[in-house]
C-alpha cells in the first residue's frame, strides 16, 4: 500500500526555453517573482495601479473574516470606464476592440469609441427598462458583439450579469434564472453553428414558463429566423437600444460591488453560482492578461472560447478590454465550412496570441497536421492552453504545428472560482516542460499537500491548494455562504481546496493531475487519470484518451481506457493489435502498475459543453451500469455511439 496521496508516474525530459528576443523584452521577468515574494500586498497594490479608480483604495486585502475576503475595499471604480472610456480619453478611440468574424463569413471591426457608444446606449436602455444597480440580468446569447455589449451595459450601471452558455437547455437556463432572481433576460433569435442558424429564443420561452418574475426579454436579431415574441414581455434589442442616447456617464461603485455570477456544475447537486466582484477581479484579470500573454500594444489577441464560460469573461471581455487590446471574436465552430477555419482566421487577422483548450488541440491532432500547414501562422508568438491538463504530446503538437517550433506554449491552470490565471509559465522567463503548468504566477501562492494538509516533497503527488487569498477570487456562492465554506475551505484549514490532484516534480514544478473525484485506486496505489491518458496520447496513433477506474475483484479498481485514433497514417489491418500495442506502450512509458485492463477504441468521447471529458459516464459504461445524468453532455448521442461501438468490437483482447 502506498502512502502517497497520489502517485507520480510519468517522467518527461523535454524542455523549451523562452525565445531570446521574447525574454529580452518580456513584461514579466525573474524580478517580478522576487518582488511579489518580498511584499505580497505591496505587489498587489502596484498591480491595482493598472486600473483607474474613482477613489483610490488605501487598503489592499481585508482577510479579517476568512474565508470572506475583501480586496481594495475602500476603493471605488466603474469597471467599464476602465474597459472603454479611459482608452477613448487617451486618444485610442480608433483602435479596434474586436474583429468579429461570423460563421457565415460576415465581419465587423468595432473600435473602442464605437463600443463605448453601443454600451452607453444599452446602459441607457436597461435603465429605462427599470434595471437598477444590484439587479440580476441573464444573458443567453451566441458569440456576437452584442453579447459583450450586454455584459458591459449591465456592469456599467452596477447590475449583475449571469451569462448562461447558449448551448444549455431551457431547463438549465430556468434553474439559473430562478437561483439568481433574474427579472430581465437578454437573448437573440439565434446564432450560426455548423453552417445553419440555430435558434435560441424558443429555449428562453420554454424556460420562462417556470420563471414568472422575468418581466422583460430583449432579443437581438442575429439570424433573422422566424421568432415568436410575447406581447408586453419581449422587445427587439434594436427597437429599444437603437433609440437610446449614446451618451452615458459612468457611476463609480465600491470595489466589492458584485459584477457577475457564473454557474459551474458541482460534481453533484445543483450548480454553484460563483460570485465575482468588480475591483479585485478587474485587477486580477488586467494583470494576468498582460503578464501571462506578454501582451504588447501591437498584439492581435484571440481567445477561442465561448463568452458563456469564465475564460470568455476574463480573457475575451474584461482582461483584454481593460488593457486596450485588439481581439478577434469568432462565432462558429472550427470545422465550418472547413477544418482550416481557425488557421484561416489567424492568417487573415495576423493573430499573435492564441488561447484555447486542449480538447480543441486534440481535435486538430485528430484531423491532421496537414490542415494548419496550408496557412501562414507566422504571426503567432504566444500560444495558451486552458481547461484541462494538456497531455505532453498535445503540447508538443501545438508548439510544433501551430507554433512552428518556436512559439512558447503557456499552460494556464485556473478555475471559474479563481477568476484569473493562477499557475502558468511566464513566457519570457519559464523554461517550459510539456504537460506542466509549472509555477504559481507572481503574486499567487499555491502548494501541493497530502491528506493531512502538509506540503508534499518534490517528486510526490497530492492535492492542489491555494495558500493565500488572491484578488479575483470568488467571494461566495450566490445565496449560499455555507456551501462556499464547505466546498472550498473546510478540507484543509486555512487553505483553498481546488479539488484537483497535482504533483511537484523533482524541481518543484507543478503538474496538474485531474479532478480528485476521478482518482483511481489500483492495488492500493492512488493514480491520476491524467498521467495514464498522457502516456496513451504519447503513442503516435492516439489523438485522445480517457481513463477511468472500474471496480475489480482483485485490484479494487482496474484501469479502463477509451481512445480515439488519429486520422493520419491509418493502417487498416492493425485491428485488435492496436489494443495490445497500446497496452505495451503504457507499460513501457509508466510501468506494469498502470497497464489498462481494457482499452476500447471509440470514435468520440463524452464531453461537457466546455470540452471536459465526463469520466463519470465512462465509469458507468466500464462498470456496465445504467448511465447517470447526461444533461450536461455536449452531445448525448456519443454515449450511444460508444455503446454501439463496443457491441461491434468486443473492446477486450
Ligand atoms: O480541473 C481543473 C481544470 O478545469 C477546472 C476548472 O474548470 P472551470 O471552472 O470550468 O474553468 C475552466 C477555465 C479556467 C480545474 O479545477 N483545469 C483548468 N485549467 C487547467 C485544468 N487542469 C489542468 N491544467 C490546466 N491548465
Amino acid at each position: 500500500m502506498s502512502d502517497d496521496a497520489l502517485s507520480n508516474l510519468l517522467h518527461e525530459e523535454r524542455r523549451f526555453p523562452p525565445p531570446a528576443d521574447l525574454a529580452a523584452n518580456a513584461n514579466v521577468t525573474a524580478e517580478t517573482y522576487a518582488e511579489a515574494d518580498a511584499d505580497f500586498e505591496g505587489f498587489w497594490a502596484k498591480q491595482a495601479e493598472r486600473i483607474s479608480w474613482g477613489t483610490k483604495p488605501t487598503q489592499v486585502l481585508d482577510w479579517s473574516n476568512p474565508p470572506f475576503a475583501k480586496w481594495f475595499a475602500d476603493g471605488t471604480l466603474n469597471i467599464t470606464y476602465n474597459c472603454l472610456d479611459r482608452h477613448v480619453e487617451a486618444g485610442n478611440g480608433d483602435r479596434v476592440a474586436y474583429h468579429f468574424e461570423g460563421e457565415p463569413g460576415d465581419t465587423r471591426a468595432i473600435t473602442y469609441a464605437e463600443l463605448l457608444a453601443e454600451v452607453s446606449k444599452a446602459a441607457n436602455a436597461l435603465t429605462e427598462l427599470g434595471v437598477k444597480s444590484g439587479d440580476r440580468v441573464a444573458i443567453y446569447m451566441p458569440m456576437i458583439l452584442e453579447t459583450v455589449v450586454a455584459m458591459l451595459a449591465c456592469a456599467r450601471i452596477g447590475a449583475v450579469h449571469t451569462v448562461v452558455f447558449g448551448g444549455f437547455s431551457a431547463d438549465a437556463l430556468a434553474d439559473r434564472i430562478l437561483d439568481c432572481g433574474v427579472e430581465v433576460v437578454i437573448t437573440a433569435d439565434g446564432g450560426n453553428r455548423r453552417g445553419a442558424p440555430s435558434a435560441l429564443k424558443p429555449a428562453v420561452d420554454q424556460a420562462l414558463e417556470r420563471c414568472p418574475d422575468v418581466h422583460t426579454v430583449l432579443v437581438v436579431k442575429r439570424t433573422g429566423q422566424e421568432t415568436a415574441m410575447a406581447d408586453g414581455r419581449d422587445k427587439w434589442w434594436d427597437d429599444v437600444v437603437g433609440q437610446a442616447s449614446d451618451q452615458h456617464t459612468p457611476e463609480n461603485f465600491p470595489a466589492e460591488h458584485p459584477l457577475y455570477v457564473m454557474y459551474t456544475s458541482g460534481s453533484t447537486g445543483k450548480p454553484k453560482g460563483i460570485l465575482h466582484t468588480v475591483g479585485g477581479y478587474l485587477v486580477g484579470v488586467t494583470y494576468t492578461t498582460w503578464a501571462t500573454f506578454d501582451l504588447k500594444d501591437d498584439d492581435v489577441y484571440w481567445t477561442a472560447a465561448d463568452i458563456g464560460w469564465v475564460t470568455g469573461h476574463s480573457y475575451i471581455v474584461y482582461g483584454p478590454l481593460a488593457n486596450g487590446a485588439t481581439s478577434v471574436m469568432y462565432e462558429g465552430t472550427p470545422d465550418t465550412p472547413h477544418q482550416g477555419r481557425w488557421w484561416e482566421i489567424i492568417q487573415k487577422y495576423k493573430v499573435s496570441i492564441l488561447y484555447c483548450a486542449p480538447t480543441a488541440i486534440r481535435t486538430f491532432m485528430k484531423w491532421g497536421a496537414e490542415i494548419p500547414a496550408k496557412y501562414d501562422l507566422s504571426s503567432l508568438r504566444i500560444l495558451g492552453s486552458v481547461g484541462e491538463p494538456i497531455n505532453p504530446e498535445a503540447f508538443v503538437w501545438y508548439r510544433t504545428h501551430i507554433g512552428l517550433d518556436q512559439t512558447p506554449v503557456v499552460d494556464t491552470w485556473w478555475q471559474t472560482e479563481t477568476g484569473m490565471h493562477m499557475i502558468s509559465p511566464m513566457p519570457g522567463v519559464s523554461e517550459t516542460k510539456p504537460g506542466a503548468a509549472m509555477r504559481a504566477i507572481p503574486g499567487v501562492v499555491v502548494d501541493v499537500v497530502n491528506d493531512e494538509g502538509h506540503p508534499v516533497e518534490n517528486g510526490q503527488g497530492g492535492y492542489l491548494v491555494v495558500s493565500k487569498p488572491w484578488p479575483a477570487m470568488l467571494r461566495t456562492l450566490w445565496g449560499d455562504d455555507q456551501r462556499y465554506v464547505d466546498t472550498y475551505w473546510s478540507r484543509f484549514k486555512g487553505l483553498y481546496f481546488a479539488g484537483d490532484g497535482a504533483k511537484k516534480d523533482d524541481d518543484g514544478d507543478i503538474w496538474l493531475l485531474g479532478r480528485v473525484d476521478d482518482v483511481m485506486n489500483v492495488s492500493g496505489h492512488r493514480m491520476s487519470t491524467t498521467e495514464i491518458e498522457s502516456a496513451l496520447v504519447s503513442h503516435p496513433r492516439v489523438a485522445e484518451a480517457a481513463v477511468v477506474g472500474a471496480s475489480d475483484p482483485t485490484t479494487g479498481q482496474a484501469i479502463v481506457a477509451f481512445v480515439i485514433l488519429r486520422s493520419d497514417d491509418v493502417d487498416a489491418d492493425e485491428g485488435a493489435d492496436i489494443v495490445k500495442t497500446l497496452r505495451n506502450h503504457v507499460r513501457t512509458e509508466i510501468g506494469p502498475i498502470a497497464s489498462p485492463r481494457q482499452i476500447m477504441v471509440v470514435e468520440e468521447l463524452p464531453k461537457t459543453r466546455s470540452g471536459k471529458i465526463m469520466r463519470r459516464l465512462l465509469r458507468d459504461i466500464a462498470e456496465n451500469r445504467e448511465l447517470g445524468d447526461v444533461t450536461t453532455l455536449q452531445d448525448s448521442s456519443v454515449m450511444n455511439l460508444i455503446k454501439d461501438n463496443l457491441a461491434t468490437s468486443s473492446g477486450e483482447d
